[in-house]
């Protein structure tokens, strides 16, 4: 008898119970722009069977939670989100964390941020993140009119707005390529992650804490502008057609988030994933995603 229950316990402890998930959704997400994120919880649960999946929900209710991904403070969803993160008992011992789209870059945050006040994030999945902020409308692509071009010029003037920065979740991570100064100064939420002023050596210490940090862009994308932001792509500094990858880029050079020792460590990990923004199919998910970081055998 007393054998058998080694032998239970000795299953129990190689076996173990899965590493908890976090999801972070996107703009407009419980609407009707992308997938719905409640289906891929339960995606998740049926492929990883036990595993606790946590879906980021900012405010009272899904409505208020769609309207805060456009009109709440990022830094202040951030901020709620650390508490969140830092008082869910089932998530102690570590997690996985995806991000959505603008998700993404929302718990990059979260660890820069708090990766000491919170348990240890294991793998960080980024779907189409725009980690180097966007310059363009979504669907600015598809429209193919030289309007959508004046439009977002338009938007970049007001985007740097005291008031505008503080009301519209979007403008925190425009990033305008023609003036980067007012960007690197004006932004409040890109910029302070990118550490585009100064650097906060506790942004770099904590996402090196990191397993993998994987960073999904989709080739055909037509919702982020331009589509390499979402490997830390962007355009070359004072204009905006020549476009950067991150390794040609200020932010690798210099190294002020400490990108160039997760990349030379392998933990950087770039994937690509072909079809429209998120549109990634569960075969995909699984063998790219679910297989080597969330499940691994
Ligand atoms: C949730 O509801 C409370 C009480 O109405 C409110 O004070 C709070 O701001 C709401 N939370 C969010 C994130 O909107
Ligand atoms: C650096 O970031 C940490 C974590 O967000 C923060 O507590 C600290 O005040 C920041 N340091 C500076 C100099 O801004
Ligand atoms: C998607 O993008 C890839 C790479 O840019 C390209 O080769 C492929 O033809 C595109 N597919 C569609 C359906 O547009």
């Amino acid at each position: 008898m007393r054998l058998l229950f080694i032998f239970l316990y000795l299953i129990k402890v190689i076996s173990g119970t899965p590493t908890p998930i976090v999801l972070w959704h996107g703009m407009g997400d419980t609407c009707c722009l992308v997938i719905s994120l409640g289906t891929f919880k339960v995606f998740l649960e049926n492929v990883i069977p036990g595993v606790y999946v946590n879906s980021i929900r900012i405010g009272n209710s899904s409505i208020e939670d769609m309207e805060n991904g456009y009109f709440m403070n990022a830094n202040d969803q951030v901020q709620m989100v650390c508490k969140m993160l830092a008082e869910d008992p089932q998530l102690k011992g570590g997690f996985n964390a995806i991000g959505f789209s603008q998700g993404s870059q929302f718990l990059r945050a979260v660890v820069q941020r708090c990766g000491d006040r919170i348990p240890p994030v294991k793998n960080l999945i980024s779907l189409g993140g725009q980690h180097q902020g966007v310059y363009g409308l979504p669907r600015c692509g598809v429209l193919l009119h030289p309007t959508c071009d004046y439009v977002r010029q338009l938007l970049n003037y007001a985007a740097y707005d005291h008031w505008v920065q503080y009301s519209l979740v979007q403008a925190t991570y425009w990033h305008d390529p023609l003036d980067e100064e007012t960007y690197q100064h004006k932004s409040i939420f890109l910029s302070d992650i990118n550490n585009e002023v100064y650097i906060n050596q506790t942004y770099i210490d904590n996402l090196n804490k990191l397993e993998h940090f994987v960073l999904v862009k989709f080739n055909n994308d037509t919702i982020v502008q331009p589509r390499e932001t979402e490997w830390f792509g962007f355009y070359e500094p004072g204009q905006s057609k020549k476009l950067l990858t991150l390794q040609e880029s200020r932010i690798y050079l210099e190294d002020r988030i400490g990108l160039k020792k997760l990349d030379k460590d392998g933990k950087l990990i770039f994937l690509s994933a072909e079809g429209d923004h998120l549109r990634f199919s569960d075969k995909w998910f699984i063998k790219n995603i679910i297989t080597p970081y969330l499940n691994p055998v």
